[in-house]
């Protein structure tokens, strides 16, 4: 028998009201439990990137941290992990962000990328967009050339977009 490409967007699941009322939740576990839904998503962010010349792959936490890495090792290149306030250990760079309600910090330290380098910034998800233009900026505070920004899943009707104009911007699947 012939194998049917594997559709990912059949293994993100919706929760209504999460994490509060009105929010209808794009949740990716479903996607990450299966082995060949997990192995093609990767490989397809992959292929997208090969011959770009990412010398980085900068992750997000907490969940750009599942993609992120795997995707560095599959680019054979490194990972810089961008964290919540307080948790790197050395010098860092940091930049506060707006949430729905309040405001978050994130950091990245200061050797962890040099003048030039070529970063590929990776989220599990694109919502208004504030949390990865929080990351651009790290990036960019640093001198990296932000060569690529990817995502797993884009809520396109939110246009985080909007914010990255000028930036190559792509993801796997789009609601
Ligand atoms: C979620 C998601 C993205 C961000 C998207 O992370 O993983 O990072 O929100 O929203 P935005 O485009 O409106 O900024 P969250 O802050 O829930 O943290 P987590 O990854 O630790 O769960
Ligand atoms: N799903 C997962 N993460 C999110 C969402 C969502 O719908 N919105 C903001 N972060």
């Amino acid at each position: 028998s012939t194998s049917e490409p594997i559709r990912l967007e059949d293994r993100i699941r919706d929760i209504p009201d999460f994490p509060q009322k009105g929010v209808l939740f794009k949740d990716i576990t479903p996607m990450l439990q299966d082995g060949p839904s997990f192995h093609a998503a990767l490989d397809r962010l992959a292929a997208h990137y090969a011959g770009a010349g990412i010398q980085t792959v900068v992750g997000v936490e907490s969940r750009g941290f599942i993609l992120g890495a795997p995707l560095a090792y599959l680019l054979n290149c490194g990972f810089v992990p961008v964290r919540k306030f307080g948790k790197l250990p050395s010098q860092t760079v940091s930049v506060e962000y707006a949430l729905e309600y309040g405001t978050n910090v994130v950091e990245v330290h200061k050797d962890a990328i040099q003048p030039g380098e070529r970063v590929l910034i990776v989220d599990d998800l694109l919502a208004t967009g504030g949390t990865v233009s929080a990351a651009m900026e790290l990036v960019e505070k640093l001198g990296g050339h932000i060569a690529g920004i990817a995502f797993l899943v884009e809520l396109t009707f939110l246009k985080g977009r909007e914010q990255l104009k000028g930036h190559d911007v792509f993801a796997l699947i789009k609601y």
